[in-house]
């Protein structure tokens, strides 16, 4: 039986978004042990613009997502089914929150917030720095159990490939083939 696969916007934006995000990360924690300078300013400026790309792509992926709903679930236990479920839910939501945060937390200390230094996007917030430095550690944090999660996530769908052998690995890969047929998919 053919994988009834993600279609191919919904395979994109995950792909992309998943490099963004650990792109983000990367150099946000890269950044925090380089001494101040040029270097580390312009690591920041980097940094905001992906994370602000993350925000802009996850807007479009939930849009699609609305219009375009999901393949009809793999069989799986109800608990296994629910986890994902649950698990999908809270790395949409950190998708949102996380980049939203730093980006509060940015504009109420006063940084210049753009998109690669060619555009400024001005900031709704009055200056704050306490609330900023608040918001920066909680942005901090979050982006680490972010990566847990995603970490989970992703051990979960290589788990489902190498050991139960089912499609769900495969619904989000355009080259892997399931290594057996899965009722559902
Ligand atoms: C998915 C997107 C993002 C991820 C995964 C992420 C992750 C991180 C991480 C891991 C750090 C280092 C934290 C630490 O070691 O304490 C950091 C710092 C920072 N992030 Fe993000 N971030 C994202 C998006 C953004 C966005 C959109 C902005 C603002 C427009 C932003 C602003 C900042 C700032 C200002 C800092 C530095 C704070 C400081 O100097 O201590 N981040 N981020
Ligand atoms: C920051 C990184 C990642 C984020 C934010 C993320 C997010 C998501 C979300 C929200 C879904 C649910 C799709 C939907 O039905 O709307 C999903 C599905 C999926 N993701 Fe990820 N993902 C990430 C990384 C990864 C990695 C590294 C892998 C594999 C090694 C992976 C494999 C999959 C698979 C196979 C599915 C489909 C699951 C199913 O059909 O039940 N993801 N991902």
């Amino acid at each position: 039986m053919p994988t009834r696969r993600y279609d191919p916007v919904t395979i994109s934006l995950h792909w992309i978004i998943a490099l963004a995000v650990f792109a983000a990360y990367a150099i946000g924690l890269v950044r925090e042990e380089l001494p101040k300078g040029d270097f580390r300013a312009g690591l920041l400026t980097l940094h905001m613009s992906i994370g602000l790309l993350v925000i802009a792509l996850t807007i479009m992926r939930i849009g699609w997502r609305a219009m375009t709903p999901a393949p009809k679930a793999i069989a799986a236990a109800p608990m296994a089914a629910f986890a994902a479920r649950m698990a999908h839910l809270g790395l949409y939501g950190a998708m949102f929150a996380i980049p939203l945060i730093g980006l509060s937390a940015a504009w109420m200390k006063g940084r210049v917030v753009g998109l690669f230094s060619l555009v400024v996007i001005p900031s709704p917030f009055a200056l704050d720095i306490a609330l900023a430095k608040t918001l920066e550690d909680a942005h901090g944090v979050a982006a680490h159990a972010f990566m847990i999660l995603a970490g989970g996530h992703a051990l979960a769908a290589i788990g489902h490939h190498l050991v139960l052998r089912d499609a769900t690995l495969a619904r989000m890969v355009p080259f892997v083939t399931p290594r057996r047929s899965s009722p559902g998919a």
